[in-house]
C-alpha cells in the first residue's frame, strides 16, 4: 500500500460480518484471477487511447505553465472564475475544498492563499447573474473550460459572461478569459485564435472526469495557490505504488476488486463514499461523476447488452449520522461505505473543560474536537459492522497537495481496473452525449434538425399524464 493512504477493507469480510454480506476467502481467491487480468489489460493500454489521463503525473511542464500563466495575471485579478460543468468543474471544485481555507473567499487578500475562487456550471439564470451582478468584473478572470468546446452551459454563460466583461472593460475584454479546451478541435478553439484569447490544452485521450491532474485542475489550482507540483509528485507516487497484479499489493485494485465482489456477489449496488471531513466532501462529489458515468453501461466491451454500475452516493461525517446512517444500519443491505479517515488535523481543537459536573459535558472536555470527529467515523464503522453491513475505511495521514494528488490517482486507477472487471469501456459517456444531443435539438441548434424532428414526434405520441 501507498506510504501516505491504506485502505482497511476488515469490515468487507464475511468472517467480521458475516456470510450474507462479507466476502468470502473462497471468493476472494476466485477474484485474484480476476484482479489480475484487470490489471494486465490496464497495463497494456497505459499512456494511450483514452488512458493517457495515466500519464499527467509526470507532465510537471503542465504545472509550471499553468503557475506562469496564473502569475503574469494574478496582480490585475481577484476573483477567478470557472465556466464549466462535469469533470470541468468538479475537479477543480474537490481541490479547492481539499487544499484551501473552508472560507477562502471570505479572508482578506493578505490572507488568503490566491484569487477569490467560483464556479458556474449548471444554467441556473438566479446564480449565474447574481455572480456576475456582484463581481467586480474588472478585476475578474474567467477560466473557461470544456473538452467538446460546445457543451451548451458552458457554451450559454460564455456568451453571459463575455457581455457583461465588454460592457464593463471595453475592448480589453479578451485579457479577462482563459479557455481550457481541446488542442485542435471544437468551436472554442477556433474562438480562442480568432479573438486571440490566452489557452491551454485538455490533452488528447483526457476525458472530462479524468482531467483534474492536467491544465483542466492545475490552473484553477495554480490561482488558488495550491503547490501543483506537490499535487502531481502524490499522484505519481501513487501510481509507483499501483505496480502489482496482486490485488493485496494493489491498493487501487484491492478498491475495484472488493467494490466489484461486493456489488456483482453480495448485491451491494450502492457505493457511498463518506469523507468524515468537510474539507473532502466535494471529493466525494468528483467520485461519484467517476464512478458513475465510467461504470454505468449498458454494452459490455465484446459489445453484448447488459445494465451494469453501482451507484455512487456521497455523504458527509458526522453530519450525515443524523440523516442517512439510519438507512445504511437498518435499511436494505444494498450498500457499501467508504470512509475516508483524515487523520489529526495539525492544529486540534480543544474542547474546554467547562461544566464538567454535568453529564453532557464532563466527558469532552480536555478532548479534540478531531478527536471527537474520528470517535464518531470508529462509532458509526462499529454500528454498520454488527449490522452485517460492509464498510472499509481509507486512511490519510494528513489533508495536503501530496495525499490528494494521491487518492485522486488512486479512484482514477480503480475506475480503469473496474472497468475491465465490469468489462464495460470506461472512457466513454454515450448516455451523457445522447442528452447534450438531445438539448442541442430542443434548442434549435443547426445539424440537429432530424433529432429534434424524432424526439417531436416521439413526445407527440405520448399521453401526458399530469396532476395538480
Ligand atoms: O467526463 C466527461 O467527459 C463529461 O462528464 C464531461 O466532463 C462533461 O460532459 C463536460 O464536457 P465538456 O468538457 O466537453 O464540456
Amino acid at each position: 500500500m501507498s506510504k501516505f493512504i491504506d485502505i482497511d477493507f476488515t469490515n468487507c469480510l464475511a468472517e467480521n460480518i458475516g456470510k450474507a454480506s462479507g466476502l468470502s476467502p473462497e471468493q476472494l481467491n476466485q477474484a485474484a484471477g480476476n484482479a489480475e487480468e484487470a490489471f494486465t489489460s490496464v497495463q497494456q493500454q497505459l499512456g494511450s487511447d483514452w488512458l493517457r489521463w495515466s500519464q499527467l503525473p509526470q507532465q510537471i511542464e503542465t504545472a509550471e505553465k499553468c503557475s506562469d500563466l496564473w502569475k503574469q495575471r494574478a496582480e490585475s485579478f481577484d476573483n477567478f472564475v470557472v465556466i464549466g460543468i462535469g469533470g470541468s468543474a468538479l475537479g477543480p471544485t474537490a481541490l479547492k475544498s481539499a487544499l484551501c481555507h473552508p472560507f477562502h473567499n471570505e479572508l482578506p487578500a493578505a490572507k488568503r492563499s490566491g484569487a477569490r475562487f467560483y464556479v458556474l456550471d449548471n444554467v441556473d439564470p438566479g446564480r449565474c447573474s447574481a455572480l456576475l451582478g456582484m463581481l467586480d468584473l474588472s478585476r475578474t478572470l474567467f477560466n473557461v473550460i470544456t473538452k467538446s468546446g460546445s457543451t451548451a452551459e458552458t457554451a450559454s454563460q460564455f456568451l453571459v459572461a463575455r457581455r457583461a466583461v465588454e460592457e464593463a472593460v471595453g475592448k480589453s475584454w479578451p485579457d479577462h478569459f482563459i479557455f481550457t479546451t481541446d488542442g485542435e478541435k471544437g468551436d472554442l478553439r477556433i474562438l480562442a485564435g480568432k479573438e486571440k484569447i490566452a489557452s491551454l490544452e485538455v490533452p488528447d485521450g483526457v476525458g472530462g472526469r479524468f482531467s483534474v491532474l492536467s491544465a483542466v485542475g492545475l490552473l484553477p489550482a495554480a490561482a488558488l495557490g495550491i503547490n501543483t507540483k506537490e499535487l502531481l509528485a502524490g499522484a505519481a507516487e501513487m501510481q509507483a505504488g499501483c505496480q502489482s497484479s496482486d490485488w493485496q499489493k494493489n491498493p487501487a485494485l484491492a478498491l475495484a476488486t472488493i467494490l466489484w465482489l461486493l456489488d456483482t456477489k453480495k448485491e451491494k449496488h450502492i457505493h457511498v463514499m463518506m469523507p468524515y471531513s468537510n474539507a473532502l466532501a466535494d471529493f466525494a462529489d468528483w467520485y461519484k461523476q467517476l464512478w458513475a458515468e465510467s461504470l454505468g453501461k449498458n454494452l459490455t466491451l465484446d459489445g453484448k447488452t447488459c445494465s451494469v454500475g453501482p451507484t455512487p452516493v456521497k455523504a458527509l461525517g458526522a453530519t450525515d449520522q443524523h440523516s442517512q446512517v439510519q438507512l445504511y444500519v437498518e435499511g436494505p443491505a444494498d450498500k457499501v461505505i467508504i470512509f475516508i479517515s483524515a487523520g489529526m488535523p495539525e492544529s486540534e481543537l480543544l474542547i474546554p473543560r467547562d461544566y464538567s459536573d454535568m453529564a453532557a459535558f464532563g466527558y469532552l472536555g480536555g478532548r479534540g474536537i478531531g478527536e471527537l470527529l474520528e470517535a464518531e467515523r470508529r462509532g458509526t464503522e462499529v454500528a454498520l459492522s454488527e449490522h452485517g453491513r460492509p464498510n472499509m475505511t481509507i486512511s490519510m495521514d494528513k489533508i495536503d497537495a501530496g495525499t490528494v494528488g494521491g487518492l485522486i490517482f488512486l479512484w482514477e486507477m480503480a475506475t480503469a481496473y473496474a472497468g475491465v472487471l465490469y468489462s464495460v469501456d470506461a472512457f466513454n459517456q454515450p448516455g451523457v452525449e445522447a442528452g447534450k444531443i438531445a438539448a442541442f435539438a430542443l434548442f434549435g441548434r443547426d445539424g440537429f434538425e432530424e433529432e429534434r424532428k424524432r424526439i417531436e414526434d416521439s413526445l407527440g405520441q405520448q399521453n401526458r399524464r399530469t396532476v395538480c
